[in-house]
């Protein structure tokens, strides 16, 4: 077991911004000096004055007392010139992501640090083989790579370049440990772990917004309500930046030569165009002006419901609704099996998806009924609402019908246009798409991708973990229905879960590929 470095070495942030702040937080609070260094005037002043405000909010929560706060804030120190870094074990470098500024920095500070100091650098988009080539000492370069808000979230990515020594990357995962973080391993790739895996979680949901199929309250409601995470995908564009968020995205679109499943979202540049860059902004998806209310999810009226509901087949996935029902007080009687499982109230048949729009489910004919499918629900006793679709043709009373069913149970119904796979089973689907092809290709390891996911991004469960609760199978039949649907490459279904559609066996011990 590698020694993390002991809380007397300094470390050393460049950068003031919200990353290069919330990361000096993080070393102050495990007892580092920490000395912070930005080249704009007055930056780090005005860094440490809003982080003095936030841990007084703290405070005044009762998660910290004023002199843990005090101390804190003591061993932050403002510094004019990179020259006062001489004396740092580690600088951890959050400046813009421009990769010549890096080297150049990086350049500088080997000239005034000691050999053995580590440089590790906060990129979320450059490769840090890249930063660190051309370097005297590219060794002692790693990537250390944390989330935003940086105090909160638990996870640390160590990445390590093609240069880096195995010994740094050691050094760097047990003081990340030792700051109270998980720590993961990944190689220097596109995107790392997370920033490449979770890109259908944005890009999904861009392109729902771009085709029109909910505006972006309603899916975010959808992912959140039926997903259990944390925020939805406009609301957390809006935390990170637009801009931040297109940068990642074009970045790992342009380093993996044009995969599909990356492609930028002509939204998301306009926006960023138009100087709507989220909260930092006062506006991004949303509006943050005091006067600004946040449009409420489109949610379908119900009724009560006055009849008979049957279950019909295996529900797979969507069994817990029954329960969710009949712990409700609704009965639910059991109907005969027939080709597609759905729940029938009246005339309208619940269809749980399984790729298929609701248009073409409804001229399946054993089902007979006007049809309305229903989205991924992950866990359906605390889940509040799930997108639903009609089928074409369907008569209006039908989405009532099934809003009424699921709001007896307590769930909202949230209508949205009628497209494969609706929104929760779309992103997740992909989400186990892009999460196997970077085991496969060697990023890291199945265990190490699905702790990123739920520790840097909050995912309610990691997406091989949760693509093996859906099964291989159906996961592979959606992205086929997608597809076919879209006629689209980033569509295309993960080799490994095309295999394990076959073979049976779980994604969440697919081997990593080999790394050169
Ligand atoms: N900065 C600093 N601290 C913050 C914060 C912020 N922006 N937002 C919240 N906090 C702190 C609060 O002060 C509070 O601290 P306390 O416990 O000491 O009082 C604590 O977090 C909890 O606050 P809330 O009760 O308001 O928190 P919520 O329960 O609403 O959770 C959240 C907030 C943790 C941000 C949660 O919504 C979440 O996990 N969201 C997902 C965030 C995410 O996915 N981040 C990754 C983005 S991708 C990225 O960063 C990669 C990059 O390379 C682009």
């Amino acid at each position: 077991m590698t020694a993390p470095l002991g809380p007397n070495v300094p470390v050393a942030v460049l950068g003031a911004g919200t990353m290069g702040i919330g990361i000096a937080q993080v070393a102050a609070a495990a007892g580092h000096h920490v000395l912070v260094h930005d080249v704009a005037e007055g930056a780090v002043t005005r860094a440490k004055r809003d982080l003095g405000q936030r841990l007084m909010g703290s405070v005044a929560r009762g998660s910290m007392t004023e002199d843990a706060a005090a101390g804190l804030l003591d061993r932050i120190t403002g510094c004019d010139a990179l020259a006062e870094f001489a004396g740092c074990g580690l600088v951890v470098e959050a400046i813009v992501e421009d990769l010549e500024a890096k080297r150049a920095t990086f350049r500088l500070l080997e000239q005034i640090l000691a050999p053995e100091a580590i440089l590790a650098t906060n990129t979320s988009s450059l490769s840090v083989t890249a930063i660190a080539a051309g370097l005297e000492r590219p060794g002692r370069v790693v990537g250390m790579h944390f989330f935003n808000p940086a105090p909160v979230m638990p996870l640390v990515e160590i990445v390590s370049a093609a240069t880096t020594d195995p010994a740094v990357a050691d050094l760097v995962h047990a003081t990340a440990t030792a700051w109270g973080k998980t720590a993961v391993r990944c190689a220097s790739t596109p995107g790392f772990i997370v920033n490449r895996v979770a890109r259908p979680f944005y890009g999904e949901a861009l392109l729902m917004l771009q085709e029109g199929m909910a505006d972006p309250s309603t899916i975010d409601a959808a992912v959140t309500g039926a997903g259990g995470f944390p925020m939805g995908p406009f609301t957390l564009m809006d935390l990170v930046g637009l801009d931040v968020n297109l940068a990642v995205s074009t970045s790992v679109y342009e380093q993996t030569y044009h995969d599909a499943r990356f492609a930028p979202s002509v939204i998301q540049r306009s926006l960023v165009d138009a100087g709507r860059l989220g909260r930092k902004s006062g506006r991004g998806f949303y509006g943050y002006g005091p006067d600004d209310e946040r449009p409420a999810p489109a949610a379908v009226g119900s009724g009560p419901v006055a009849g008979p509901v049957t279950v019909h087949g295996d529900m797979g996935w969507a069994a817990g609704l029954v329960g969710r029902l009949r712990s409700a007080g609704v009965t639910v009687d059991q109907g005969e099996v027939t080709e597609v499982a759905h729940l029938r109230y009246q005339d309208t048949v619940l269809v749980p998806t399984d790729g298929r729009t609701a248009t073409e489910l409804g001229a399946v004919r054993t089902l007979g009924g006007a049809v309305v499918v229903l989205d991924l629900v992950r866990d359906w006793e605390t889940a509040e609402g799930v997108a639903v679709a009609a089928a074409g043709g369907a008569p209006p009373s039908a989405l009532g019908a099934a809003a009424g069913v699921l709001g007896a149970g307590g769930l909202i119904a949230h209508p949205v246009s009628d497209r494969p796979a609706l929104v929760l089973m779309r992103i997740v689907a992909q989400l186990a798409s892009v999460a196997a092809d970077a085991v496969m290709e060697g990023v890291a390891a199945a265990g190490d991708v699905d702790v990123a996911m739920r520790l840097g991004t909050g995912y309610p469960a990691g997406p091989l973990e949760w693509g093996d609760a859906i099964g291989s199978a159906a996961l592979a039949a959606v992205l086929d229905r997608l597809h076919a649907y879209y006629g689209l490459e980033r569509y295309r279904v993960a080799g490994a879960i095309r295999q394990a559609s076959l073979t049976g066996g779980p994604l969440r011990t697919i081997e990593r590929g080999h790394r050169l």
